[in-house]
């Protein structure tokens, strides 16, 4: 069994296109979507449009839900710039995402942590930037799922973490689309994956056990932060093309 597991691919068709091209290399027997599908200054309903043409079990990522259930004069700019060009049909499919999916026994899928898909279950924050978490606040953070594999998105920052307390294992396969970004939930702060390439991960289980694979692939980013640029947001630009977010605002 191969999965692929894609996440935040926040509007930026051209990294989801050249995961789509890798994806026919890698073949996997399923494609699952960890959610915040189409928020972003870029191409948010030209994303759409593929997506909702595809059948991959999709989770319901905090941005996704904000556009279902937020009116635009409330939204943040980014997602008012998606909500603004989205579809009838885009919104409908978009309706469909779930908060969480469990895949089979062994797999289980969230945006967040199991049970908030606006918080982080693999970084902590506590400073200007991300952490790792030890592992006491994992356990807790995952409450009671007993799932072996638990996939989560939302920090955009790829890891892969064992729990020897319980042999779980967490994977973030970190951003398609927005490899760093500043946010103030819970406080101001940065994740920064220190390179613009798109990210996806493939799991493959062996016997009873999981390898994992980070996929880190090249595109036109450059077009990416140009489009951002166009549409005024400066810091999506920087963060496009550099991995890298730059001094907070
Ligand atoms: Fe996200």
């Amino acid at each position: 069994m191969k999965i692929a597991v894609i996440s935040d691919i926040h509007g930026n068709l051209l990294a989801l296109e050249a995961v789509l091209e890798d994806l026919k290399n890698a073949s996997p027997d399923l494609i699952v979507n960890l959610g915040d599908c189409v928020s972003g200054p870029l191409w948010p309903e030209e994303t759409a449009a593929i997506l909702r043409e595809t059948d991959w079990p999709t989770v319901r990522g905090n941005h996704d839900r904000f556009l279902i259930e937020d009116p635009i004069e409330k939204m943040g700019p980014t997602d008012a710039f998606s909500a603004e060009r989205l579809s009838d049909e885009s919104m409908d499919w978009l309706r469909t995402t779930r908060a969480t999916i469990r895949v089979s026994d062994d797999v289980f899928l969230c945006h967040g942590t199991p049970d908030d898909d606006n918080r982080y279950l693999t970084e902590k924050v506590d400073g200007p930037k991300g952490h790792l978490p030890d592992e006491e606040t994992l356990l807790a953070d995952i409450r009671s799922e007993s799932a072996p594999v638990i996939c989560c998105g939302h920090t955009h920052i790829p890891r892969v973490i064992h729990l020897s307390a319980t042999g779980q294992t967490i994977l973030n396969p970190g951003s398609v689309g927005l490899p760093s970004y500043e946010d103030d939930h819970p406080h101001r702060h940065k994740m920064e994956v220190g390179s613009p390439h798109a990210r996806y991960a493939v799991m493959t289980r062996s016997g009873k056990d999981w390898n994992f694979q980070e996929r880190i692939l090249s595109y036109d980013w450059d077009a990416a932060s140009l489009e951002a640029d166009r549409n005024g947001r400066p810091g999506w630009a920087r963060a496009l093309k550099h991995g890298f977010y730059g001094p907070l605002s």
